[in-house]
């Protein structure tokens, strides 16, 4: 059995970052810039950027933390998003999610210049992944999760995948990067009956549900590759949807949580910005 090691695979696609980046601002004269907006006190959301900030500062990209409060107009928040579409040193943009009740959150994601959607969430960017049009940026989390497999060598094709999770943000995206690689997936959520039969007969399993030890070892075949999505918090600590320490006596691969996909996700975010970077300066 491999632990899939995120943090490993992230601190590595961070150094490579940072020495590409190195060499790119002597030429462009600026370094990369991501701006990230954060609405109200979401004690979960304020980690996450806090994360995303320090890996800014980890490959020597520029950034900002512009933080809104809870009342703000959805008016004014597409205000904040229309001056740093404009701002020529700002290459990256994201808004954290989730965004409170009374303001539009796709409507906001769409404010945002598909150009600068580091995220991957903004409908054209969301269609490129459809129609395979590489010019765009993919979803980081999805993203991270096929970087994964592809370091580890997990091939995917003719492999029976099952998705547990169908949201805009992992679910739906993961789905179509998987039959980019030729698997044949099954999506499932709460609604899905039979879902440990499901588990038996699968090689692969995304576990995207937000609901501890959802995944135990009795529904799990032997050898079975599993990613873990989920971050919960019981009883004060961090687990995913996977019953890990049974399920890892059963897998041949199996991610950690903390230290498996989170981490990969902020790499993907950083390697997006670097995208957007070298399609601006060139
Ligand atoms: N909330 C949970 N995950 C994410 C993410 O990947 N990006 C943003 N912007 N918000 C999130």
């Amino acid at each position: 059995m491999t632990i899939i090691d995120g943090k490993a695979l992230s601190e590595k696609t961070f150094e490579e970052i940072k020495e590409t980046h190195d060499e790119l601002q002597k030429k462009a004269g600026r370094k990369a810039g991501l701006a990230v907006i954060i609405v109200g006190e979401n004690p979960a959301s304020k980690i996450y950027v806090r994360n995303k900030i320090r890996a800014c500062e980890k490959v020597g990209f520029n950034s900002e933390t512009i933080r809104l409060d809870e009342s703000i107009s959805e008016e004014n928040l597409l205000l904040e998003i229309e001056k740093l579409n404009n701002d020529d040193n700002i290459d990256g943009i994201l808004v954290q999610l989730p965004l409170p009740k009374h303001i539009n959150e796709l409507e906001v994601i769409n404010a945002i210049s598909a150009e600068k959607d580091v995220d991957g969430f903004h409908t054209t960017n969301i269609g490129k992944m459809m129609i395979g049009d590489e010019t765009g940026f993919l979803p980081c989390t999805p993203a991270g999760v096929i970087q994964m497999f592809e370091e580890y060598n997990i091939d995917l094709e003719g492999k029976d995948v099952l998705v547990i999770g169908q949201s805009n943000i992992v679910g739906k995206p993961m789905t179509l990067l998987l039959i980019k690689k030729r698997a044949t997936v099954q999506v499932c959520n709460s609604k899905t009956k039979n879902l440990s039969e499901k588990l038996q007969k699968s090689d692969v399993v995304v576990a995207a549900a937000g609901s501890p030890k959802l995944v135990k070892a009795s529904d799990v075949k032997e050898g079975v590759v599993v990613i873990d999505v989920g971050i919960n918090r019981v009883d004060g600590k961090l687990c995913g949807d996977v019953d890990f320490d049974e399920v890892s006596k059963k897998a041949s691969f199996i991610t950690p949580v903390p230290g498996g996909v989170g981490p990969m996700t902020i790499a993907m975010l950083i390697k997006n910005t670097l995208k957007s970077y070298k399609q601006k300066i060139n």
